[in-house]
């Protein structure tokens, strides 16, 4: 077995063909863990991440067995804020397994860790209900600690519409206003959309992760939703606006994969702590779920994860009709040779 350096942005064959069994690696990996649609990212997705985003460095390795990719490890480097973390994301084909190839990559990830200045690597592991976590003993093993548990839903489209559309109308007299937009945000949204991302990494619960406060700005909102679009998905977010100032106070967003548009996936919902109460959270995310049945009704399930003591999200996912899955661990552990 070997490790090879993976360059997710060249257009060279080889270098090409490396990546797509590296991605291949990954999927095989999920696959084995759940019982349905995975939430596997596609070539064109990642490739896309790697070429565009400015938030994120990745370091990209593959374990080569008879120059097969036996297993894949991705370390995403936080550029803007948490520039003390990497991110790591491991996976062995399950052929491959329990002959010391994810102990030969963890070593390679803390070494990317070290050289790019970071002390706290983050990781996750996932498995269906009735499925081996395979990874929590591995994560352990190598010095994580549990620092979150995420429940992993999903909601089956097309959804009651009648039942939606009364969430949608749910009110409770306060003056806010939801706005709907498809793959490009409008301009006007941009500032306060910053504002809301940047809470959205400190007002959702965190568990025991060491996660700082993101910085956003307008141009990274334009730029990231810029980039969803180029990787091939389609981009879906619902705002809720309070009329009275005219700010934004809650967003929602979900995206579906163009060419598998079967599984979307439900990304950030916010509502700022001030706003709250006012049942917007459940309107918005009806107002999604309406939104995708009419434009996308290829879309059969929107896969959605939300922390295990998150209870008004997770009200709100049962109000909307969400079936669990699964679960989500989120892992961390602070390299302490540092
Ligand atoms: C977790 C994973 C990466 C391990 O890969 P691997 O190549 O089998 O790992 P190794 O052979 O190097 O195993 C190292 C040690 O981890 C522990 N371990 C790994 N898999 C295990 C399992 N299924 N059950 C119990 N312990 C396990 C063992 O202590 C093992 O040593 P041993 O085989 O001498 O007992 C692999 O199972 C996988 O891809 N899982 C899905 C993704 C994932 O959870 N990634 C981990 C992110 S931290």
């Amino acid at each position: 077995m070997r490790i090879a350096v993976v360059d997710g942005r060249s257009d060279e064959p080889a270098d090409r063909r490396l990546f797509e069994g590296f991605v291949a690696a990954q999927a095989a990996s999920m696959a084995s863990l759940h019982d349905g649609a995975s939430g596997a990212w596609s070539v064109d997705e990642l490739r896309e991440m790697r070429r565009s985003r400015t938030d994120f460095v990745y370091a990209d390795r593959a374990a080569l067995v008879d120059e097969d990719v036996a297993g894949m490890l991705a370390v995403a480097l936080p550029q803007h804020d948490n520039r003390d973390k990497a991110m790591v994301m491991l996976h062995v084909r399950p052929e491959h397994r329990r002959r010391g190839i994810g102990d030969a990559l963890m070593a390679e990830a803390e070494a990317i860790a070290h050289a790019h200045d970071r002390s706290v690597l983050m990781a996750s592991t996932d498995s269906d209900a009735g499925r081996d976590d395979v990874g929590e003993t591995f994560a352990r093993r190598h010095g994580f600690a549990l620092a979150q548990t995420m429940l992993a839903s999903h909601l089956a489209l097309p959804a009651d519409r009648p039942a939606l559309e009364q969430m949608t109308a749910n009110d409770r007299a306060a003056p806010y206003e939801l706005e709907v937009a498809w793959d490009r945000l409008p301009t006007d949204w941009l500032a306060d959309r910053a504002v809301l991302s940047a809470r959205m990494s400190t007002d959702a619960p965190q568990g025991d992760l060491s996660w700082d406060e993101e910085t956003w700005t307008a141009e990274r909102v334009a730029e990231d939703a810029e980039r969803v679009v180029k990787s091939g998905r389609r981009l879906l977010e619902v705002v809720a606006r309070d009329t009275a100032t005219a700010r934004l106070v809650g967003f929602t967003r979900i995206t579906v994969p163009i060419a598998e548009p079967e599984v979307g996936y439900q990304q950030d919902t916010l509502v700022l702590r001030e706003a709250r109460g006012h049942g917007l959270g459940l309107r918005m995310k009806a107002t999604a779920a309406l939104a995708l049945m009419d434009e996308m009704p290829g879309t059969r399930k929107v896969l959605t994860w939300n922390a295990d003591d998150n209870g008004s999200m997770l009200a709100v996912n049962r109000k909307l009709g969400c079936t669990v899955d699964g679960i989500q661990r989120e892992w961390e552990r602070r390299l302490d040779t540092f």
